[in-house]
This record gives C-alpha cells, sequence and structure tokens, in this order.
C-alpha cells in the first residue's frame, strides 16, 4: 500500500518544505518510488525539485487536477524530478524515483472552491483509482503555513500528518494546534483515520539553552511521537575511516539553505559536509519507512 503523509505546521518557514524535498530524496535512496504533491501555492517544493516555471511550457498543475474533481485525475500529470547530473545531463539516481504533482501560484484560486460541496476530497479523488499504488510507495504532500482550505483538502487524502517544528515557542503551539486540528477534524475531513505520524524537530541549534528548554518542552508534550534521529557519518570517503555521530534533530546547518536555493540535492555536494547532511536525511527516512511501511507489511503478514 502507498503510504501517503501531508506535511503541515501553520507557523512559516519550519521547514516543511525542506523536509519534503529532502526526505523525498532520502527515501529515494533507499530504494523507495516517491510521489511530491505541492499543495502550497508558493510552489517552494516544486522549485526546489528542479521543476522551474517556463511561460512557454505551462505544465498542468496540481491547481487544475483538483479543479477537475474527478477520480484519478491526478493520472498522467505527474512530472519528473528535474535534478540533473551536471557531467551525463541525465536524471540522477534519486530524480529517477521521484515524481512531482507541481505546484503553481493560480493554486491559490481553489481555496474559495472550499464552500463547494465535497470540495475537501478533490485531492483524494484525483490520487484515486488504482495508478497511484503501481507507481509510488510513498507520498508526500506538501502544505502553505495556514490550516486552511488546501491543507485540508490534503489532510482528507492523507494517511498520517508529520509535523516540522523549530524549538521556538511560536512554532511549538503552530504543532499543537495542528493535532488538535487532526484530532478535532479529522471525521469532518471524512477521514477518521488520519492521525498525527510524527514530530520532527527541525533548524535545531544544540548550543541555544533556549533551543534546548524548547525541545524538551516539544518531548514531553508529543513524547514518543518526536523523532529521534540516530546512526553515524563517515568522516572521510575511505572505507576504513572513522564515524561521526548524527545529530539528534535536524540540525540548523548553511548547507540545507544552499541546497533549498540551488535547486539541489545534498548528495550534489561530496564534501563532509555533504555526507553530513546526507546522513541526517537518511536517518529520517529510516525513521519513516520503520514507523509506516515496515509496520503496514508486518501488519499484511
Ligand atoms: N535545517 C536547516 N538549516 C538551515 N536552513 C534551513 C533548514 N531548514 C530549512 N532551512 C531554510 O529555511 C527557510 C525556510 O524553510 P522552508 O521553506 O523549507 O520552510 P516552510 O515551513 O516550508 O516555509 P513556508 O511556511 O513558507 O512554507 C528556507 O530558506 C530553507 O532553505
Ligand atoms: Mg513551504
Amino acid at each position: 500500500m502507498t503510504h501517503i503523509s501531508v506535511i503541515a505546521n501553520d507557523k512559516g518557514g519550519v521547514a516543511k518544505s525542506q523536509v519534503v524535498v529532502h526526505l523525498a530524496a532520502a527515501l529515494a535512496r533507499a530504494g523507495k518510488r516517491v510521489l511530491v504533491v505541492d499543495m502550497d501555492p508558493q510552489a517552494n517544493a516544486t522549485r526546489r525539485l528542479g521543476i522551474k516555471l517556463d511561460r512557454s511550457n505551462l505544465y498542468v498543475s496540481v491547481s487544475e487536477v483538483i479543479k477537475a474533481d474527478a477520480e484519478a485525475a491526478g493520472h498522467g500529470h505527474t512530472i519528473a524530478c528535474r535534478w540533473i547530473n551536471d557531467e551525463t545531463n541525465e536524471p540522477t539516481p534519486e530524480a529517477q524515483m521521484i515524481d512531482v504533482l507541481p505546484s503553481r501560484q493560480d493554486l491559490v484560486n481553489r481555496e474559495s472552491e472550499a464552500a463547494v460541496l465535497g470540495s475537501n476530497r478533490r485531492l483524494r479523488k484525483a490520487l484515486s483509482g488504482g495508478w497511484l499504488e503501481e507507481s509510488y510507495d510513498v507520498v508526500l504532500i506538501d502544505t502553505q503555513p495556514t490550516l486552511g482550505p488546501l491543507t485540508q483538502m490534503s489532510m482528507t487524502a492523507a494517511h498520517t500528518t508529520l509535523i516540522p517544528v523549530t524549538a521556538a515557542y511560536d512554532a511549538f503551539e503552530g504543532a499543537l494546534r495542528v493535532r488538535a486540528f487532526v484530532e478535532q477534524h479529522a471525521s469532518d475531513l471524512a477521514n477518521p483515520d488520519l492521525h498525527v505520524g510524527g514530530v520532527i524537530i527541525t533548524r535545531y541549534r544544540a548550543q541555544l539553552s533556549e533551543e534546548e528548554f524548547q525541545a524538551a518542552n516539544i518531548r514531553e508534550e508529543f513524547g514518543d511521537l518526536v523523532w529521534r534521529l540516530t546512526g553515524k557519518y563517515k568522516l572521510t570517503r575511505s572505507e576504513d575511516s572513522q564515524t561521526g555521530l548524527i545529530p539528534r534533530y535536524i540540525p540548523e546547518w548553511t548547507r540545507f539553505g544552499e541546497a533549498d536555493s540551488a535547486a539541489a540535492s545534498l548528495t550534489a555536494w561530496n564534501d563532509l559536509k555533504g555526507r553530513q547532511s546526507v546522513a541526517v536525511f537518511d536517518a529520517l527516512a529510516r525513521t519513516y519507512i520503520a514507523r509506516f511501511l515496515d509496520k503496514a507489511k508486518e501488519q499484511v503478514a
């Protein structure tokens, strides 16, 4: 079964799109086929996956797909991630595993249709019809920083909600709002099984005692739902190289911002910081696979 996660926090800038893009890449490295659905009119995830808005070649976006309000409307409208290997000019191995239902700014026009009967089911309908299960192991839906109609439509289509949160009070409050919203409105969204599957601490600055304090608050409130990263990365490229420990939470590192600005994968760099940042998201993908994909396999068996 394809596992569908919506990434949500109505606090802006907590790294929702960052988690979507680089978790997609890490899942791809782990051999999973991933569809990214960009439900944010800002289209940050679309751009960061290498897809350029080209006025002479307007792609069909998720806005048209949900406007169709039809079963399987998304089929045939996914486009491949455009990360290209500079030397070979071919899609990178990660890009070959990632497709996108891209966003454009006019997606905002779908918000006013929230009053149309059943409109919150439009994305779920677009993803139905069996085509998704044939092609993807995971769907990650990026959302804008609100709990408005487009995020609600995304929640109706998902199995789990993931909440990225920075270790700051306002972002923590955002995470509480998302959890309360899911708990109170899953049935209203025609998706009673929707639940929070993880709280991901992002942009963490371990050296700041205020952030340590806020991270402790988040752990106290969300308990085991807070994902702790584990594992090691190599300090040098050689086989017998020493290893370093992966930080517990996604750290604030300039490399993450650089990758997003350059619309590149973290694997585009072949230096120590590159290995470290790739290892962080590989650890996140291991947690995703253990919590959602392996568990589903166990239940089937
Ligand atoms: N771990 C990190 N270290 C450094 N910079 C980061 C990190 N995570 C995200 N950023 C940068 O912070 C900015 C905000 O991140 P991002 O756009 O992913 O957040 P968002 O929650 O999707 O924002 P919005 O609410 O606008 O959709 C971006 O410039 C991104 O590259
Ligand atoms: Mg975003």
